[in-house]
């Protein structure tokens, strides 16, 4: 891509965040907590304040004019975000965040699984793709498999010996929130298919920042945050194949998810209502469409583009660093914008706080990731994520401003 046509589309692209203008401590914001969440831009913030001034009601509920208006633009959702990933619209479940979709896979597979069969995750889990599992699988006496690291990547070779006839579900990041890794999915998916397993993906570092296609990837669950890719908090998504869909028991019930209610025994909505019980987050749901919409006229060329850009000037400059520890692979290929690092003799938490201080806002923490920081002997650590509304000369100035914390503060 030209360089003046790239710095045009970014300074385009940053212009709609209007976050990104704001001073913290008197220095111009450095958003790079992307992987927590990420800003909104102002198409977002529109269409729910003129949702909840101008068209206001719930869905699937009322006969009249605003509630008919809602339900279908609630419905368009569901079929933009199905053109995003790549999967029929009416396997696409709306949830309120990652959390709660694989809470819904674990619960609503629970019924499948007999004492001794096994589960298999990576230790590159964040405590969603982790905590479920566990009490599923002591609900029914079942065992979960970790599969292991070689350096910052799965152990493709452990996996395959791992992944073995009692395997009746895999569940893993597509990409780590911790290291950056892109994990190839499509490896480990064949290894489940070979057994007949589930195969279920946690994509909430990825949509958005990768280019993935649910048709293409042999992928049964895959679920996402809204939040994460410049929508509000609070929506999240499940979807996949609405076969296995099909195969869950809903996680929640009440109304909206169901055809017919009796005294005595109720008959369930087909999916994807059936995952939908009660009012769900419709003004988000609403502002999520006008994130996919907006990302879309971006998508993916640009977006990509940029986001491999900032990737590689990042992996350059914090080899400057020489006190600097960065979890992950140290070139971009086979990562993605998520660079967690500790320096020697400094907590994390000072290493954010000295940061704040510079306008920078980094996260400091585990991670919700506690496994793989004591698999890899590292407890809290910083790590700064990046977006498409990032900019080359925040990465420089970040870099800078780490340089001068190490030379002032480290002992
Ligand atoms: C890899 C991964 N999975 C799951 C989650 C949980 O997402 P949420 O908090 O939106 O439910 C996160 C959030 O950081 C994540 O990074």
């Amino acid at each position: 891509m030209d360089k003046e046509y790239l710095a045009q589309r970014m300074k385009e692209l940053r212009s709609h965040f209007p976050i990104l203008n704001r001073k913290i401590r008197k220095q111009p914001l450095v958003y790079f907590d992307n992987a927590a969440s990420s800003q909104k831009p102002k198409e977002v913030l529109d269409a729910m304040t003129s949702f909840y001034s101008q068209s206001y009601a719930n869905v699937h509920r009322g006969a009249h004019t605003l509630s008919m208006e809602a339900s279908e633009e609630y419905e368009k959702v569901r079929k933009l975000v199905g053109g995003f990933v790549g999967c029929d619209s009416d396997a696409v479940v709306f949830t309120s965040g990652t959390t709660h979709s694989l809470n819904q896979v674990a619960f609503g597979l629970a019924h499948l699984l007999d004492e001794g069969d096994v589960i298999v995750l990576s230790e590159m889990e964040h405590h969603a793709n982790i905590v479920p599992w566990q009490i599923v699988a002591q609900m029914k006496k079942a065992k979960i498999r970790y599969i292991p690291l070689k350096e910052y990547d799965l152990d493709y070779e452990a996996a395959r010996d791992l992944i073995d006839e009692k395997v009746k579900i895999v569940s893993v990041c597509h990409v780590s929130n911790v290291l950056g890794t892109v994990n190839d999915i499509d490896k480990i998916a064949t290894l489940a298919r070979k057994v007949g397993a589930i195969m279920v993906v946690d994509g909430a570092q990825s949509v958005g920042h990768i280019e993935l296609n649910l048709y293409e990837m042999d992928v049964d669950l895959f679920s996402f945050s809204a939040h994460k890719l410049c929508g509000p908090t609070g929506v999240g998504i499940l979807c996949g194949k609405k076969n296995i869909l099909d195969l869950m028991a809903p996680l929640m019930y009440g109304g909206d998810m169901i055809e017919e209610v009796h005294f005595e025994k109720s008959k369930f909505a087909p999916v994807p209502q059936r995952f939908e019980a009660g009012t769900l987050n419709i003004a988000g749901i609403i502002g999520f469409g006008a994130a996919l919409n907006f990302m879309r006229d971006f998508w993916p060329d640009d977006l990509v583009y940029i986001e491999r850009s900032l990737c590689a000037h990042m992996c350059e400059k914090l080899k400057e660093v020489k006190e600097l520890t960065v979890l992950g692979h140290k070139e971009a290929t086979g990562r993605a914008n998520v660079f967690t690092f500790s320096i020697e003799h400094m907590h994390a938490h000072d290493i954010a706080l000295l940061l704040d201080a510079k306008g920078i806002a980094v996260r400091s923490g585990h991670h919700c990731a506690m496994p793989l920081g004591l698999r890899l002997g590292c407890g809290n650590t910083a790590r700064a994520s990046l977006s498409f509304y990032n900019t080359f000369e925040e990465i420089d100035y970040f870099v800078k401003c780490l340089k001068e914390i190490i030379e002032k503060y480290r002992k």
